[in-house]
């Protein structure tokens, strides 16, 4: 019962810690980014394309690889719409080797 409580409380500390890391940062929204990164990249990245997490690349390397979409290699695989890749981007930036959280794991 304890044990229950206890994880509820540090889900919801979690939460409410990434939900306003993801403001403080501005842009898009790293949380749904997270979500959507999973879902319409990872079938590839870390399969049969390169292992990309966001620990992958500096901030500065992220801006520059978001910069121009039509130079990434495979931007014609997917369908996400400009608002989805903004919050994609966010993620990555966010949690980039040298930001203030790197990501541990993709
Ligand atoms: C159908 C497979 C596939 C999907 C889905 C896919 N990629 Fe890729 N991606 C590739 C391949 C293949 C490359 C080029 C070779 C490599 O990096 O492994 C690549 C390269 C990249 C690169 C350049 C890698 C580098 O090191 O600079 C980025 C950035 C990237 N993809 C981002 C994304 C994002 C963001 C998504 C989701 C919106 C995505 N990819 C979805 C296959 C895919």
């Amino acid at each position: 019962m304890h044990r229950k409580l206890t994880l509820i409380v540090a889900t919801i500390l979690m939460a409410v810690f990434t939900v306003s890391m993801a403001f403080a940062m501005g842009g898009g929204n790293a949380r749904k980014g997270k979500f959507l990164y999973r879902k319409n990249c990872r079938s590839c990245h870390g399969a049969t394309a390169s292992d990309l997490s966001p620990a992958s690349k500096t901030q500065a390397e992220w801006t520059a690889t978001f910069s121009d979409k039509s130079k990434i290699k495979c931007s014609g695989e997917w369908t996400v719409t400009d608002q989805e890749l903004n919050d994609i981007f966010s993620y990555l930036h966010d949690y980039a080797k040298d930001s203030p959280s790197p990501a541990k794991c993709s």
